[in-house]
């Protein structure tokens, strides 16, 4: 039987599987890849800079990490409550439809264990196309509701793949534009004037041959 407890233990299934983005990682690409090589490189050769360079810009690159890591959770956190938005707000049709699904026949069951949301409601579609006319009807609304979950939650999926996207992008230019001004630290270029908050090293600059309308991420 199509019971209330088997519908909302398959809803509870799908709360766990939409929302979750993968356990966050930093964005790495080959420039900067290329500067943490040289960053060792210089640091073997020029043991002296070194303390003094890494005592001034690791606090910078552990910040740029932990801006981006905070970035991104609000990311995750922003699509995780708007796709629970979503489910609550679909809940009661669906437990409306089950309902009329229980007082038609038991061939809902099968649907009662599907675990994604999406599917469940498109397995309401198939299996009430076969039914009478209440049954049709379900089948006509599930249908409906099932295109109408999708693409609110495609909406949500691209936002937050647009929002990631530019934590990604502040985090890859910030890391690459520290790492340069360590390297030329390495190199022998003095640290920049106090107060170091607002000032950006200025002597030291290296151009960004690559620019941004190249830019690409490769993860670990
Ligand atoms: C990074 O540094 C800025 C400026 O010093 C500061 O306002 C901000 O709180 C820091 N962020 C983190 C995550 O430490
Ligand atoms: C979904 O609806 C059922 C019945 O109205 C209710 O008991 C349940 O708490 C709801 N679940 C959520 C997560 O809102
Ligand atoms: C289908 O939706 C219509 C309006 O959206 C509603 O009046 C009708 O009761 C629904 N049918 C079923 C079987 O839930
Ligand atoms: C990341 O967060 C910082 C503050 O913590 C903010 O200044 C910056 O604009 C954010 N970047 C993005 C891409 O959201």
């Amino acid at each position: 039987m199509f019971s209330k407890t088997s519908l909302l233990l398959a809803m509870l299934g799908l709360g766990l599987v939409m929302g979750t983005l993968p356990k966050v990682k930093l964005p790495t690409t080959p420039k900067i890849h290329r500067l943490e090589q040289q960053t060792e490189l210089l640091s073997v050769q020029n043991p002296v800079a070194t303390q003094m360079c890494f005592g001034f810009y690791g606090p910078i690159l552990n910040n740029v990490s932990t801006t981006y890591e905070i970035n991104y959770s609000v990311c995750a956190n922003n699509y995780e409550m708007a796709s629970q938005n979503i489910y609550c707000r679909w809940n009661s049709t669906l437990v409306g439809l089950s309902h009329d699904g229980d007082s038609g026949c038991n061939t809902f069951v099968d649907c009662a264990t599907i675990v994604d949301y999406v599917e469940a409601f498109e397995c309401f579609a198939r299996v009430g196309a076969q039914e009478s006319k209440t049954m049709y009807s379900i089948s006509a609304n599930a249908t409906q509701i099932a295109a109408t979950i999708q693409s609110d939650l495609l909406l949500l999926e691209s936002r937050r793949d647009v929002c990631v996207n530019d934590a990604e992008r502040d985090f890859v230019e910030d890391t690459a534009s520290t790492y340069e001004h360590l390297n030329a630290c390495l190199n022998g270029a003095a640290l920049p004037n106090e107060p170091v908050s607002t000032e950006r090293p200025s002597t030291t600059e290296i151009p960004d041959t690559e620019g941004t309308t190249g830019f690409r991420i490769y993860w670990n």
